[in-house]
């Protein structure tokens, strides 16, 4: 694990999950947390637009230690832009959390580099939090390009940011090849990443930032991901769709502060 930073593990529900099925993962999620709570981890889960209210209703409602975040936002504060949310909106919500520049937004929605620094931009200045995802291809990796792409995508997004926003940008490492695959980085890998991602985010001015790792982290590999990959916690895919590997990976990572404080 990085520094001495409390853990955070998001799931990020993709586009699955209509709103009773959310309901009913947050609560099972919710009773796992009652029956053996995370101490020291920070959770997160990002369900699709729509559930969003229902989610936050039993999280407030139930008091689930946990907060709810977006899978992504509109740049602008209001207007003409059929189909898109606001961060106000969200914020009215309850909504705490917005994963920015997700890959398959970069990939599939045509979002570039500009638009990840703008929807970053938009993200801090509302009061939500941030959570900036970066990761290269597997022709970048096979290149041997990993580091200097991944540089230019944090230096893009987080160049221009006002200093008192900082603390609220966490970064997610997650490789491309890894997303969905079935194929971990490997620790050695994860771990000169991540400490490639700290410096570079050191320059820049944050020093505080936390930096997870996503890329079909499950209930197996994250207990190991976690004690050698020099992470800060993880960003879920697949695995946060069911509670029992949700809180599995959870647990490995509010262990593994436990264990290292
Ligand atoms: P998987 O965990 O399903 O590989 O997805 C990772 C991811 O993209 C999380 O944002």
């Amino acid at each position: 694990m990085g520094a001495a930073a409390k853990p955070l593990v998001v799931g990020n529900w993709k586009m699955n999950l209509d709103f009773v099925e959310a309901v009913h993962l947050g609560q099972q999620i919710g009773v796992m947390l009652k029956n053996r709570p995370a101490e020291h981890a920070e959770i997160v889960v990002a369900p699709p637009f729509v559930d969003l209210r229902s989610v936050a209703s039993i999280v407030a409602s139930e008091r689930i230690a946990m907060s709810v975040g977006a899978q992504h936002v509109n740049m602008n504060e209001n207007g003409a832009h059929t189909g898109e949310v606001s961060t106000a909106m969200l914020k009215r919500l309850n909504v705490e959390w917005v994963l920015v520049g997700h890959s398959e937004r970069r990939a599939m929605y045509a979002m570039d580099d500009a638009a990840v620094a703008a929807t970053l931009q938009a993200v801090v200045r509302s009061g939500l939090k941030a959570v900036l995802c970066v990761g290269e291809n597997n022709d970048v990796r096979q290149g041997q390009g990993h580091e200097q792409f991944v540089q230019a995508q944090l230096e893009s997004a987080l160049a221009d940011l006002d200093p008192r926003h900082h603390e609220q940008v966490t970064v997610a490492y997650e490789p491309i090849w890894a997303i969905g695959t079935g194929v971990t980085a490997s620790s050695e890998q994860i771990h000169s990443m991540t400490a490639h991602i700290r410096s570079v985010l050191g320059r820049l001015g944050l020093t505080a930032s936390r930096v997870l790792y996503g890329g079909s982290v499950n209930a197996e590999n994250a207990r190991t991901i976690v004690l050698e990959g020099g992470v800060d916690g993880f960003l879920v895919g697949g695995a946060s769709l069911k509670a029992e590997s949700f809180m599995t990976i959870v647990q490995a990572c509010d262990d593994c502060y436990a264990g290292k404080r």
